[in-house]
């Protein structure tokens, strides 16, 4: 399946919802990297994508705890990452990212991807959210799957 979607969202449940209609049509076991600044929507989306694999427990940012890890109704696991306080990809993978990028069983999103950007798989799907204004965000969505 190829991938190559543009939306400008109004709002956060725009965002949600176009998140949510989305995770219900990908397969299991791909990877979302998530790109755009603070404040951009990456959790939103995240917290939307989650609901559509039928996640009902809330979705917050793991900005402290790295990861998040909820599981999928049918088996894996859904994993959350914000490697925001990471540095490079070497401590990623000393605290064993690469189990998360690698499960074809569970579907991993992942905030802040440029920080281990050499190690993101050539398969992962590439959203990227830009602010527009205070309500407005142009979310794009490029990937094969
Ligand atoms: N169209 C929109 N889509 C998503 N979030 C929006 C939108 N408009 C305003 N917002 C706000 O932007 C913020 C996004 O926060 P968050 O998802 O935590 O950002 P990030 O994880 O990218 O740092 C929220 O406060 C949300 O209410
Ligand atoms: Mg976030």
């Amino acid at each position: 399946m190829n991938i190559d979607e543009k939306l400008l969202s109004r709002s956060e449940a725009e965002t949600e919802a176009f998140a949510e209609a989305l995770a219900r049509r990908l397969p299991r076991g791909v990877v979302l990297t998530l790109d755009g600044d603070l404040g951009a929507g990456k959790t939103v989306f995240s917290r939307g994508f989650a609901r559509g694999l039928g996640i009902v427990e809330p979705v917050s940012s793991p900005t402290y705890t790295i990861i998040q890890e909820y599981p999928l109704p049918g088996g894996g696991m859904l994993f959350h990452l914000d490697l925001y306080r990471i540095t490079d990809s070497a401590s990623a993978l000393a605290f064993g990212v690469d189990e998360f990028l690698d499960d074809p069983e569970s579907t991993a999103l992942v905030e802040w991807p440029e920080r281990i950007a050499d190690i993101i798989p050539d398969r992962a799907i590439r959203v990227v959210i830009r602010h527009v204004s205070d309500s407005e965000r142009e979310i794009s969505v490029c990937g094969v799957c």
